[in-house]
């Protein structure tokens, strides 16, 4: 069995200037980060992550308006999607770099993470201190032109395995161990698999390079190559209260998940 995982990637001039699309409970928690970039990079991840669960939950009707999404930080600080406020019937997974923020949508239940990294050089002493011995034989028998990548790739792997563990960086980065793969071209989506040997997990996932940088998803169940959410304009935030018994009733969270398990929307194979 494979889930279907779809993915939205936005900038931050996709972000609306005001803060009407965030609920009241996310602007009390914008208001208590300090540092600029941190501020940044919270609101394009909050934004990119209400359009893919907005357009997610679409189904054949709107899909509900930004401020109806709510993202919370889970106490582990994994992302949790709710709608109306309550749950959505999505796993979802965040990532933001360097003014582009990507997340992930699956089926609720699904062990999901996501990791969006520049493909920049880094040091020996980065590649000795965080990646496993074959990884790091891995990068040492890479040409000149591949290492860059691959080190990206590699961590970036990491990261996304961490996340669907739901630990982060409280694990050390080389108790999780990336099949390396081999180089790949550009703008397709390419098999990827992690381990975790202390729990015997596998976590499959698939990864693509474009334009400077890597991402990377891994899910159990495992996933199949994910699909692009097309997205239009956001919907119009609805006049009165929010619909949440809507979008959370027993017969549209049934359309939503035979869309998703379908891989309805989405740009068709692995590319
Ligand atoms: C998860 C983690 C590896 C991501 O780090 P990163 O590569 O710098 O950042 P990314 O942009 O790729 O991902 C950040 C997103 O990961 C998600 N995330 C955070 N902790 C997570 C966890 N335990 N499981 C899954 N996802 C998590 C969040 O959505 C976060 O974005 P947000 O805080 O704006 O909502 C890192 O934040 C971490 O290890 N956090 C847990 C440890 C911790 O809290 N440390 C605090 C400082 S000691």
């Amino acid at each position: 069995m494979t889930v279907a995982v779809h993915w939205l990637l936005q900038a931050a001039a996709d972000v609306p200037a005001g803060d009407d699309w965030l609920t009241p409970a996310e602007r009390v928690r914008l208001a208590a980060l300090r540092a600029p970039r941190r501020r940044a990079d919270w609101r394009l991840g909050r934004w990119t992550a209400k359009r893919a669960v907005a357009a997610s939950l679409a189904g054949d009707g709107p899909p509900p308006a930004p401020a109806a999404v709510e993202v919370r930080a889970a106490a582990d600080g994994a992302p949790e999607a709710f709608v109306g406020g309550h749950p959505a019937p999505l796993a979802i997974s965040l990532s933001h770099r360097a003014g582009l923020a990507v997340c992930m949508a699956a089926p609720a239940g699904t062990a999901l993470g996501c990791d969006l990294e520049l493909v920049e050089p880094r040091s020996d002493a980065f590649v000795a201190d965080y990646l496993t011995a074959p990884e790091r034989a891995a990068v040492q028998a890479a040409t000149a032109t591949d290492r860059a990548l691959l080190v990206a790739l590699l961590w970036s792997a990491k990261e996304s395995a961490l996340k669907a563990l739901r630990s982060g960086l409280r694990l050390d980065t080389r108790w999780v161990a990336v099949d390396p793969p081999a180089p790949a071209g550009l703008g397709c989506w390419h098999p990827l698999t992690v381990r975790h040997p202390a729990t015997g997990r596998v976590l499959p996932g698939w990864w693509r390079h474009d334009a400077g940088r890597v991402l990377t998803v891994v899910a159990t169940p495992p996933p199949s190559p994910p699909r692009a959410i097309q997205i239009g304009p956001p919907a119009r935030p609805a006049a009165g209260p929010v619909r949440g018994d809507l979008w959370t009733s027993p017969d549209w969270i049934a359309a939503c998940l035979s869309k998703l398990s379908h891989g309805e929307g989405g740009d068709g194979g692995n590319c």
